[in-house]
Parts: C-alpha cells; structure tokens; sequence
C-alpha cells in the first residue's frame, strides 16, 4: 500500500489536519491531500473533516513486522527469514521465488494483498487488502516425497491449535483441508511441492489463507465464516494471528518429521466436521458414513460393503443431500 505510513499515522482514529500529517511524513499538503485519494481508492474509509483533516473511520489492521515475530518462541526467530509484505501476486509465488533464490533459513512471506491469490484446483483466491490472513512458509523434508503423506492434515491441526489458543471456539477441520467453524468456511491450505533439489530433499510450500475481518465475500459459493464474524467482540489483528500460525507449524512440523503423522491422528479427527455426516465420494460410487481418518491420513467412508479410504487429492467428499 503507498499510502502505509499516512494510514498508520490515522489508525488512532483520531482527527488529524493535513498540515500535521504533512509535517509528520515530510511532504506536502498537496502530496497529503493525493495519499489520502490513492488510501480510499485502495479501500481505506476516511472521513474529510471540514476545517479539522482526516480521520480514520474504521480501523485498518495492516501488518506489523515486530506483532508477527513476538507470537514466535525466542529463538525460532533465527530460523526463518520473515518477508512482510504491502502487496504480492501470491505469497505461495513468493516462497518459491525464494526457495529458488537460495534463501537462509525456512522462508515465510505474508501479505496484506494478493493481487493473484490462488486457491486449490486452479481456483483464485479473494484476497482484499487488511482483510483476511494470507501467509506461505516453505518447509523442508528429507527423505523423498513418501515422508509427506499426512502432512497437509498436520498443518490443518497446527492451525487449529494455534486458533484454539487464541481463543476461538469450536475450530473445525474438513478433510483434506479446510478450517471450519460451526456456520462455515474459515479458511484453506494450499500445498504445493517443489521437486527434489537434492536427492531426498523435498520442499513444501505450505500456504494458509484464513478469514479474519471479511464482512461479505462476492463470489463465494459456499458457507463461510470470519473471525471477527464468529468473535465480534475480539479486536483480532492479523498479525498476532499470522505469528501465532507460523509457530504453531513449526512446533506441528518437527514433531511430524519426528514421529510421522501418527500421533496426529486423534488431534486432527476430534475436529472432524464429517465424522458421522451422510458421505458421497468418487462422483457418487462410494456412499456411507464418515468415519475419520486412518494413519496414513486418508479419509474413510463406512460403506455397506465395509470401510472404503479415499486418499487425498483423488476426488472431494460431499456431504449426501
Ligand atoms: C483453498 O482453496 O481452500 C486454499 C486456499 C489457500 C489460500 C492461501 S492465501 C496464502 C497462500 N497464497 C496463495 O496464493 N494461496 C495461499
């Protein structure tokens, strides 16, 4: 966003005059008067003052670098190398150019916009500007894509956790994954793989998009929910969000790389929202009762003829209307 600095200096939500701002930012008015033009355009509800200035009238809530990196335990800091960003086609995009620049240390990027955010199945991604959390990490296995599977179930518990401690009730997880809460869509992971750049060395970049502010959503063809729409009460800033994610995936993803996905089962099937729901999968052939996940971390049907697993990536479960 051009205009972060004037937008910073008004979230206050005070009135202030276009000289102060002026002064404050060592431009002039005139350049003040054009910052506050591009800030509405970009989104930004600001109220013209007569004879007073500007004011703020709902509150922005951009990202702040030193907000993320105080969720992350001391020491993890030295880990990742943290990109925080105005604007990004995609912060999965992001990650990758990264990876490819050699980058030190696990990159993480996030976004306060995505102007070509992506979602799964080649879907786009509405990713409006101080909306909504939009947060990629790239994440490093050894071992050969065979050490991966269940991985995108741990990162949905990781998620989950992280919500959890921060106080929202009734987080949900839809295999493979989806966040939920009770009246809809939270948010989504997008995985995408890199190859192996050495032999057994597999890069993940994992991309979590979460609703935060999102008071309507055009376009959207399912039942969705935000945070601040399920806990209106909270002041939710996407940054103390997106810090308290990234360490929940790595406290998610090195006991993962530890012990497998094993002792993720129970975590991730407690938040199950199809665990006993009327199933259909592969287009209609397979109908029965969900029933969890098994330890690789497909999910399971109780059909007629017995359990039938579906495996990640091969079809999409519906609930039976
Ligand atoms: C889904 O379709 O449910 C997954 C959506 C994942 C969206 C996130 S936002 C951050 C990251 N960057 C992207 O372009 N996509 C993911």
């Amino acid at each position: 966003m051009k205009s972060k600095a004037l937008i910073e200096l008004l979230s206050d939500g005070q009135v202030h005059s276009g000289a102060a701002l002026a002064e404050k930012l060592g431009v002039s008015r005139t350049a003040i008067w054009k910052q506050i033009r591009r800030a509405m355009e970009e989104g930004a509800d600001i109220a013209t003052i007569r004879g007073r200035g500007y004011q703020l009238v709902s509150r922005v809530d951009l990202l702040d670098r030193a907000r993320v990196l105080r969720e992350i335990a001391a020491g993890r800091e030295q880990e990742l190398s943290l990109t925080v960003l105005d604007e990004v086609d995609s912060t999965n995009a992001e990650v990758i150019r990264q990876i490819n620049a050699g980058s030190k240390g696990v990159p993480v990027a996030i976004a306060d916009c995505q102007t070509s955010g992506r979602g799964r199945r080649g879907r786009v991604w509405q990713s409006p500007r101080g909306e909504n959390l939009y947060l990629s990490m790239g994440l490093t296995f050894h071992g050969g894509f065979g050490v991966l599977d269940g991985l995108s179930l741990v990162l949905g518990v990781a998620v989950a956790n992280a919500l959890e401690r921060l106080g929202v009730p009734e987080v949900g997880l839809k295999w493979p994954n989806d966040i939920f809460l009770p009246d809809g869509k939270l948010g989504g992971i997008l995985v995408e793989l890199q190859g192996e750049l050495e032999e057994g060395v597999v890069q993940v970049i994992a991309g979590i998009g979460l609703n935060v502010h999102m008071s309507r959503a055009d376009g959207v063809d399912q039942p969705w929910s935000s945070l601040a729409r399920a806990c209106p009460q909270v002041g939710w800033s996407r940054s103390q969000i997106g810090g308290a994610i990234i360490d929940a995936v790595f406290d998610a993803v090195a006991l993962f790389s530890d012990i497998g996905f094993a002792d993720f089962r129970e975590s991730w099937q407690r938040r199950d929202v199809f665990m006993g729901k009327s199933l259909k999968a592969r287009g209609g052939d397979v109908e029965g009762v969900g029933c969890g996940i098994d330890d690789a971390g497909n999910y399971q049907i109780r059909t007629e003829n017995g359990l039938v697993p579906v495996r990640a990536g091969e079809i999409s479960l519906r609930v039976a209307k």
